[in-house]
């Protein structure tokens, strides 16, 4: 089959690789109907996450049509689902208490000792990224192979969009998860740095959530318009002090919540986020987390900060300070995807959340290595992009 194969920082090539096949009774494996590029997937294009091999095959965000079951499998060939990127056994004891992302049983013993030592714990099995996470094939290809069938996939009914409902494997329950995790009041003021498809969704379920105001926080004038779109105010940090500009906005008590849908790769150029770049550059550091120090320093005393962004190693400067004196929480985490796909699939369902504005390039799978050439260096113009493997290779024009 063909698959979209990581080799190396900034190279990924559509290759063909072996099919998939079922291995354990409670597999299935799913024709790839539709996957999508997720701002994670730039961090290991980024070379950000350790423990990727050349030939890997990404993608944690797909959904498709099962056309084989293992013998203990609850889904039926022939039906349509959306796959949960985490991959959660159902039954241990983080699954038992729907912390699914936790799970203790879906990465094998013989990848679990980097996230151990680096964690304190191993962390569970997740699609297409990296051997820490279980070595799994992922999604963006024909063909996938998916551990515990019974517990993960949701079945679309039929006559639904392949586009409106792709983003439960992902983003959309992280961005909800990512406001739950807020705790959001009726009344509330949020503040969401980060106007990917994470923190849009974000936004969006905020505002379900009873939010009076979302003030979203980024520098690509066209994601900004589309947090518009859903009543947010915004902030440009090019062009706006965001600490000043917040505080003025809140009558200088800052945000009740604040949710930092950005990670790793805070843009930018702030003297934190510099110092962040040399310490990467050199070896010496793993993340830049200039947006999760603002978050916390701008949000209201008693407040609440929630982290839905991905983080990977170690940082310093963490106002642990600022932290305790104002006595904030936070919260964050892999999404538990699988606790959130009936809800959200209702609301889909009854109109309440809009799922595929944000899309902005459907790609053939062949033509994989120019979306992420696109998502990675046009940001402003690629806000999500999906791919299709039944879509026969074109030329993409690259922005200028
Ligand atoms: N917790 C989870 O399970 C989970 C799931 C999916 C994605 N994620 C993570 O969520 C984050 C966002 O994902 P995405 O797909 O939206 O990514 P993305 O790269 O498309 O979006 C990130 C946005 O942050 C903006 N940004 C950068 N620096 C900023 C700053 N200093 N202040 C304000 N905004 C800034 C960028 O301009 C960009 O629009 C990533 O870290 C991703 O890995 C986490
Ligand atoms: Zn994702
Ligand atoms: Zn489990």
């Amino acid at each position: 089959m063909r698959a979209l194969t990581w080799h190396g920082k900034h190279d990924v090539r559509v290759d063909t690789v072996d099919d998939p096949e079922i291995i354990n009774p409670r597999d299935a494996i799913i024709k790839v109907t539709s996957t999508a590029i997720c701002g994670s997937d730039l961090h290991l294009y980024d070379a950000y996450i350790p423990t990727l091999q050349k030939g890997d095959v990404l993608g944690h965000e797909f959904m498709g049509e099962v056309v084989e079951v293992g013998p203990k499998s609850t889904l039926k060939k022939g039906q349509r689902v959306v796959v949960p990127f985490t991959i959660s056994c159902g039954s241990c004891y983080f699954c038992e208490r729907h912390q699914y992302s936790c799970c203790d049983n879906s990465n094998p013993a013989d990848n679990q000792d980097i996230s151990d030592q680096l964690y304190g714990h191993p962390m569970a099995g997740l699609f297409g990224y990296s051997h820490m996470t279980g070595g799994y094939s992922g999604g963006q290809a024909e063909y996938v192979r998916i551990p515990f069938s019974d517990v993960g996939p949701i079945v679309i009914p039929d006559g639904v969009d392949d586009d409106k409902v792709l983003f439960l494997s992902d983003i959309l329950p992280t961005g909800w998860m990512g406001a739950e995790n807020a705790e959001i009041k009726g009344g509330d003021i949020v503040a969401v740095w980060g106007c990917g498809p994470v923190g849009l969704f974000a936004i969006q379920s905020a505002f379900l959530m009873g939010a009076a105001r979302v003030i979203a926080i980024d520098h690509f004038p066209k994601r900004l318009e589309l947090a518009k779109r859903f009543g947010a105010e915004t902030l440009n940090f090019n062009d706006t002090r965001v600490y000043e500009a917040l505080q003025e906005l809140t009558g200088g008590l800052g945000p009740d919540a604040v949710i930092d849908s950005v990670g790793l790769e805070a843009h930018g150029l702030f003297v934190d986020n510099v110092w962040d770049q040399i310490k990467v550059t050199t070896f010496m550091g793993t993340d830049r987390a200039h947006a999760f120090r603002q978050a916390i320093m701008t949000v209201r005393k008693g407040g609440r900060v929630s982290v839905p962004a991905v983080y990977g190693g170690f940082i310093d400067k963490f106002p642990i300070g600022a932290f305790m004196e104002k006595g904030l929480t936070m919260k964050t985490g892999q999404t538990h995807v699988q606790h959130y796909l009936p809800g959200l699939l209702q609301a889909i369902m009854e109109d309440k959340i809009d799922t595929t504005f944000m899309i902005s390039h459907r790609l053939p799978l062949e033509n994989a290595p120019d979306g992420y050439k696109l998502f990675h260096d046009h940001q402003d113009v690629a806000t999500k992009i999906v791919l299709k493997p039944d879509l026969a290779k074109t030329t993409v024009e690259m922005p200028a």
